[in-house]
């Protein structure tokens, strides 16, 4: 099949590449000349994992290619997908890019006299796609739906690994409006093999959130009881929690052995949660529930546990160090999470805005995420201290901090990190390995009061 996709950011790109991989011939359209030039040369303008190697393949293939040209994307496809972007503002969700693209494929809907199927795959708040959406390809095209087709595809794929979600995903939801819009989806993934649900497109837009904000209520709650913990005394909450996983609801015991559900690792203490989706979905959902008049209460509360956890690093530094002014400190991973040069809503970017709040030296490091923090800091990144040897910059450090879970860090465990204070904020590495250093970390205070 042709399809088109408007937006080639990790969501556009992934699925685009993903599926001319699997034999449709595609087109990738954004507005970013970079991106597209870059594309078309085979380079891609993010980081994921796989990724590199099978865009090369399927634009030698000549089934990928890329253009800054909507009308011409459209003028010869079977059907578009939407991926660009739908940033918070504000915690509301921010429609226009989405609501633009739906202007201009109107406006080309108005001079042509095929049928088009167009699906949403960008994350958008229940009641978009058969509303605002609609309302607006039909304002622009002045034509009804029935002269084109509109659906909604969410997209579930995490950064970092998100071409092998793309590729096997646990699942494909088509949301749709209309039958034929619904058959354009099926036949797009004819070859995925996994579960597949069909509904409309609001049941849909709301399976994404739900979702995500699942998922955030267990980190929220972790941290929340790791926090408790800490505050008690005595207790290492990651004791804890081996007691509570072992649960065989949470962590089955099939054919006489442990299966470990990828679930457990939301149920980690950390620094919170940040990336592109947790923070603006668990706040879109949060502000529509407001706008319908529901208190929302448990949503409040996950916002409310993760708005102040990153700093609960500073917090227990300052606890346990005194001031902070004039200390030397060496902050391990910028990205969100590992695998991903991704920094939106990132921990770290609150850590090191805290610490240098505090009139603290810092120093960072992330294997593949540094240029995106530094865009994101802004006149900040400028007192900062980014090196690319992470191990020398440990000698020159007083106080190390591990903000992203990138196994690398692990080797701190075989430095001389004597005398220092090392902070592990997503438990990467253990204790025992450091008899010499002052060890802290989100949920364990072993000393009573
Ligand atoms: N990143 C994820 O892990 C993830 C996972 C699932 C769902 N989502 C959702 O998918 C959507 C896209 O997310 P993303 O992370 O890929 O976004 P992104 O910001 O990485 O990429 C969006 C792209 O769209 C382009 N764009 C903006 N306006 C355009 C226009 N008018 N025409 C063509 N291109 C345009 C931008 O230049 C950019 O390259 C969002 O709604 C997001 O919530 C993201």
């Amino acid at each position: 099949m042709r399809v088109t996709i408007i937006g080639t950011g990790y969501v556009g790109l992934v699925s685009g590449v993903c599926l001319a991989a699997r034999g449709h011939q595609v087109t990738c359209v954004d507005t970013e000349t970079s991106i597209v030039k870059g594309l078309n040369q085979a380079i891609p303008h993010i980081y994921e994992q796989g990724l590199d190697d099978l865009l090369r393949e399927v634009v030698s293939s000549g089934r990928f290619k890329a253009t800054n040209d909507l009308t011409f994307a459209l003028a010869d496809t079977d059907g578009a997908l939407i991926a660009v972007g739908t940033p918070s503002e504000h915690g509301v969700i921010d429609l226009s890019y989405v609501l633009q693209v739906a202007r201009e494929i109107g406006l080309f809907l108005k001079t042509s006299e095929r049928f088009l199927p167009i699906v949403v795959k960008s994350t958008v708040i229940p009641g978009t796609t058969d509303t605002v959406l609609r309302r607006e390809i039909e304002t622009a095209s002045g034509k009804t739906l029935g002269a084109f087709g509109l659906g909604m595809n969410p997209e579930f794929l995490r950064e970092g690994v998100a071409v092998d979600n793309f590729m096997n995903p646990d699942r494909i939801v088509f949301g749709y409006e209309d039958e034929k819009t619904l058959a354009f989806q099926q036949a797009l993934y004819a070859s995925w093999l996994c579960d597949k649900v069909a509904v409309n497109s609001r049941t849909a837009e709301l399976t994404k959130y739900v979702s995500n904000s699942l998922l955030a209520v267990q980190i929220s709650a972790v941290n929340e009881m790791a926090n408790f913990a800490a505050a008690l005394g005595g207790i290492d909450i990651l004791e804890v929690l081996k007691g509570v996983h072992l649960d065989k609801r949470l962590n089955p015991i099939v054919n006489g052995k442990r299966v470990e559900p990828e679930l457990l690792t939301y149920l980690i203490p950390g620094c919170g949660f940040g990336g592109s989706c947790f923070p603006k979905d668990v706040q879109a959902l949060q502000s529509q529930g407001a706008q319908l008049g529901l208190p929302m209460a448990m949503l409040n509360a996950v916002l409310s546990v993760n708005e102040t956890q990153a700093l609960e690093v500073v917090a227990i530094l300052e606890r346990e160090l005194g001031n902070l002014d004039g200390r030397k400190c060496l902050v391990l991973g910028l990205a969100f999470k590992p695998d991903t040069d991704d920094v939106r809503e990132s921990a770290s970017l609150r850590i090191v805005a805290g610490l240098l709040d505090k009139g603290v030296g810092v120093s960072a490091h992330d294997p593949i995420a540094t240029e995106n923090f530094k865009r994101s800091m802004g006149t900040k990144a400028g007192a900062i201290n980014f090196c690319k040897d992470w191990k020398a910059a440990v000698r020159e450090a007083e106080i190390i901090i591990i903000a992203t879970k990138w196994p690398e860090y692990a080797a701190l465990e075989q430095c001389d990190v004597s005398g220092k204070t090392i902070f592990d904020a997503r438990r990467l590495i253990s204790v025992e390995k450091l008899a010499n250093a002052h060890y802290l970390t989100i949920g364990r205070r072993i000393t009573l009061d």
